[in-house]
């Protein structure tokens, strides 16, 4: 969470700052603010609350002149979002931009107290830019003063600082949250995300763990946490920057659920060698799952979902036993790892803070980690042995829609792979089941071609204060999906269930207010289902069937609302359900009018615990 930036240029620095921090929005929106050190050397800031086209305004009024300067965007931890608590925050000659969590604040900020330095804000950030000062003041020279800073500080951090009176001058460090220097003519870059300095540069290199970087618009020295010289890798980035763009869509997570076709084929086609009669699955080529007696799959929210559908393929599939976790539980239960065990970490941004703790628990522990991530340069990926991509391209949009499909789909080849490995599935098998995978995008693209019906449907569930999705088998985690999806864009409470707990609880909140979604394609659980719909009926619940042609004349006219899905390979199914939820919750917080693409309280990368 945070989007940091900092910009030593040749040109004026806020209108500069500005662009990039729009690109780093996605992980935080509750306040923004830049500082510069101006050409006379002192330093000034703006700061806003709300989206950054406050701070945008504010800046017509007020302008700000510097060609060296540090911007962030907020999503709060340590005190409201107000403009006092937003970055920069300042103390002495020192400006501080900050993504993470000092856990010593307290602590710091006490023993800066009794030597008569006094907070103005809330913040734990502002207790870095007092000690640095505090430093400074003490006569030591900013390089020094930001190192001895951060050797007071325990928690997680991604830094950049400037310094009054230093114009070619930025020292950032990281240590827990991620930070890319990028490399211009004479000028140089630092950003929380690489995609955020694209327009700038392709020219990056990542801090590491510990990293310490002295910026001059000359280059960059790096340190690591030792304090030694480093040479980090430069790496070339090859992406475009038209993914910003909307494409005529209204919304970024409308246009990313339309993408979902065209990502899924790209997804599938990377892992597919066509060249031979039948399939080849073109991943973890060196690794055999004869040998791997229990997989972990580690994630969070969306991406745990997926991890949850992967469990039910693996298991039946390839008959190996799947242990799945969310990230924040699985970190600190402290579980033994048997000896063998494949450790997969799932994770869109790559960053998830929780998730890669999991994955640092799992070192020297399982047999091998492997990441499967959307973001091929992000620290989860970095620090695994195998890294899947999942070729989704830049998800902007907070909700995760063509992450999870493409999560989903490179899972699924994963689960193939497995299963051929242990000799659990014929080649004639996997060849048609490939082939059905592969016709998806196609299913998918026409499907999203007609989606009044549920427009329709979406519109009445935005007047629901509760709603309920069930499902049943490889159908339940799509509806755990369903719900967070609803509550997260719409507002709406809306709990994810399997259908089969209905009466273990749940159905007590059965009555005419409640909608009931219920996924059943028409599958050997598909019977059921329909007797869960018939005892929620029975309460008078407003129930929308999700199922193909089949399933819903078998159904009957008892059902009011209904979605009719393609029929597909039936272990395909969470993949095509997954688009009339999404689109459910999209149509329905545009109907609400809330946010789509930045919820409240909600931020894309979630890179503190
Ligand atoms: C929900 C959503 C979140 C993320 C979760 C993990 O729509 O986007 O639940 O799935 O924060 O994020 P990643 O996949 O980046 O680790």
């Amino acid at each position: 969470m945070c989007g940091i930036i900092g910009i030593l240029g040749n040109h004026e620095a806020a209108p500069i700052l500005v662009e990039a921090l729009k690109r780093l929005e996605y992980r935080g929106y509750d306040s923004s603010g830049i500082a510069t050190v101006e050409s006379e050397g002192s330093i000034d800031r703006r700061r806003a609350v709300g989206k950054l086209v406050e701070l945008q305004d504010k800046l017509v009024f007020q302008p700000l002149k510097g060609k060296v300067g540090i911007g962030h965007t907020r999503w709060a931890t340590h005190g409201e979002p107000n403009e006092e608590n937003a970055h920069p925050h300042n103390s002495g000659a020192v400006s501080v931009v900050h993504n993470g969590i000092i856990e010593n604040f307290l602590e710091l900020r006490h023993e800066l107290r009794c030597d008569g330095y006094k907070p103005e804000t809330d913040t734990d950030t502002e207790t870095i830019a007092m000690l640095c000062s505090k430093f400074i003041d003490e006569g030591h020279e900013p390089i020094d003063a930001a190192r001895k800073t951060l050797l007071k500080l325990s928690g997680s951090f991604a830094i950049a600082m400037l310094f009054a009176g230093h114009e070619n001058l930025m020292i950032a460090a990281r240590s827990g949250s991620p930070l890319a220097v990028g490399y211009g003519k004479n000028e140089m870059y630092l950003g929380s995300d690489a995609l955020a300095l694209l327009p700038m540069t392709k020219k990056i290199t990542y801090l590491e763990e510990g990293d310490l970087a002295i910026l001059a618009r000359e280059g960059v020295d790096i340190y690591d946490h030792l304090g030694n010289l480093v040479s980090r890798p430069i790496k070339y980035l090859n992406q475009s920057t038209n993914f910003y763009d909307k494409s005529g869509f209204n919304h970024f997570m409308e246009k990313e659920i339309y993408e979902q076709p065209v990502a899924l084929e790209t997804a599938i086609k990377s892992y597919i060698c066509d060249k031979n009669v039948g399939a080849k699955i073109n991943l973890l080529k060196e690794l055999n799952f004869k040998e791997i007696p229990k997989i972990i799959l580690i994630a969070c929210g969306t991406a745990y979902y997926a991890c949850y559908v992967a469990k039910y393929w693996i298991e039946k599939l390839a008959k190996i036993p799947v242990e799945i976790d969310i990230g924040s539980e699985f970190r600190y239960r402290e579980p033994p790892i048997e000896k063998g065990t494949a450790a997969i970490f799932v994770s869109q941004s790559g960053e998830t803070a929780d998730t890669l703790a999991a994955l640092r628990y799992c070192v020297g522990k399982a047999k091998i980690i492997i990441s499967i991530v959307n973001v091929s340069t992000s620290s989860i990926a970095r620090e695994s042995d195998q890294v899947l991509e999942i070729h989704a391209g830049p998800e902007i949009g907070v909700a995760s829609t063509k992450a999870f499909t493409c999560q989903l789909a490179v899972l699924f080849l994963m689960t193939l792979k497995a299963a051929q490995d242990r000799s659990e599935i014929s080649e004639i098998n996997i060849a048609k089941t490939v082939s059905d995978l592969k016709s998806l995008p196609s299913t998918l693209n026409q499907y999203l071609g007609s989606t009044n019906s549920i427009q329709d449907i979406a519109y009445k569930l935005s007047t629901a204060s509760d709603v309920l999705f069930l499902g049943r088998g490889l159908m339940y985690p799509v509806a755990l999906e369903g719900a967070l999806k609803l509550k997260e864009i719409s507002y709406i409470h809306s709990e994810g269930y399997a259908a089969g707990e209905l009466k273990h609880g749940p159905i007590a909140l059965i009555d005419d207010s409640v909608p009931v979604i219920i996924l059943a394609p028409c599958d050997e659980l598909f019977e059921k289902n329909i007797s869960n719909m018939h005892e929620v009926i029975a309460r008078k619940a407003n129930v929308t069937l999700i199922s193909d042609k089949e399933g819903l004349q078998s159904a009957g006219s008892i059902v009011k609302n209904t979605i009719e899905m393609p029929r597909t390979n039936k272990l395909l199914t969470p993949l095509v359900y997954a688009l009339p939820i999404q689109l459910l919750a999209y149509f329905s917080a545009v109907s609400k009018g809330t946010d789509v693409d930045q919820p409240r309280n909600l931020a894309k990368s979630v890179t503190v615990e």
